[in-house]
């Protein structure tokens, strides 16, 4: 896949940032900030040639989105899905939680049109809303598909937290996902072979949007690096930054801005996307 420059990725984020401030500092579930930066992705999908959809559903009295983007061509039995949530918390912007994966998304998925990619496969992108309330849009998707339909999807992978500040380079670990994820693990490692770094298996259970998909039975697997828990001092030596600290010590807090991103790791991440779109729907 291409080097998707950084730099592309960053100016998202600070279009999402810009949107958080002039929308109550968020961009949560049923508050204007959500929908403001859910139609900024739209905007530029439909720009550069995708067919895009908004799913509605009800959450917590609100009404909720996601935003479904299709790659038109490619054989649509063998469609793979790459996709991460576009809601914050109610506590702030939410730039790496998940301003980060929705970023790096959309810089693919751009590539992917400058490029005129013509994936044997079919391709599609989703920004999931309501993760922040328990997986809800993710949920409302897959629940909402014919079994025939779910049937053409052969892979899932997921994108939430690419940019830690104090960053592990984790790959959601295939042992416990539907038979066939590993082929997803492994492209996914491939690509930080290739680039010089150390990567580590990682449960993530049912943390995030890809946990429907694989109730499905649908392979998935995603990159992430870390939230809430502690980098250790092995983990330091091999990645650099603070033993001792969080990865993300502001996970679901105010100060996760444009500052609380590690311009390295959103890199690597966001190239490693690139990486999976190419080689899994080739
Ligand atoms: N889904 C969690 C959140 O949005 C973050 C997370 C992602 C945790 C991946 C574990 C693995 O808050
Ligand atoms: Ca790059
Ligand atoms: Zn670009
Ligand atoms: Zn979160
Ligand atoms: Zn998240």
């Amino acid at each position: 896949g291409p080097d998707i420059p950084v730099a592309d990725v960053r100016a998202h984020l600070a279009e999402l940032s810009r949107i958080a401030d002039e929308n109550g500092g968020n961009r949560a579930h049923g508050q204007p900030g959500y929908r403001a930066g859910l139609d900024y992705v739209r905007a530029r999908l439909d720009a550069a040639g995708y067919t895009t959809a908004l799913q509605e559903f009800r959450a917590d009295g609100a009404t909720g989105y996601n935003l479904v983007a299709d790659w038109p061509g490619g054989d649509e039995n063998a469609t793979v899905m790459f996709g991460g949530h576009a809601d914050s918390v109610s506590a702030g912007p939410g730039i790496n939680d998940n301003g980060s994966g929705s970023a790096g998304l959309l810089e693919v998925a751009l590539t992917v049109a400058e490029q005129n990619l013509r994936p044997a496969k079919h391709l599609r992108f989703a920004w999931w809303g309501a993760e922040e309330l328990g997986l809800v849009g993710s949920t409302h998707y897959v629940e909402s598909l014919a079994s025939t339909e779910l049937a053409k999807i052969t892979g899932y992978v997921n994108f939430d937290m690419i940019g830690s500040p104090n960053p592990g380079y984790f790959v959601y670990a295939s042992a416990s996902q539907p038979p066939g994820s590993e082929q997803i693990e492994k492209v996914l490692a491939d690509y930080f072979v290739a680039a010089g770094v150390q990567t580590e298996p990682v449960e993530v259970g049912g943390r995030s949007d890809h946990a429907a998909f694989a109730r499905a039975g649908i392979p998935t697997g995603g990159t992430f690096t870390g939230a809430e828990k502690t980098k250790s001092s092995a983990q330091a030596a091999k990645w650099g930054g603070t033993a001792g600290e969080a990865f993300d010590p502001c996970y679901h807090r105010a100060c996760d801005t444009l500052d609380n991103i590690d311009e390295t790791a959103l890199d690597h991440n966001t190239d490693a996307i690139a990486n999976a779109v190419w080689t899994l729907t080739a």
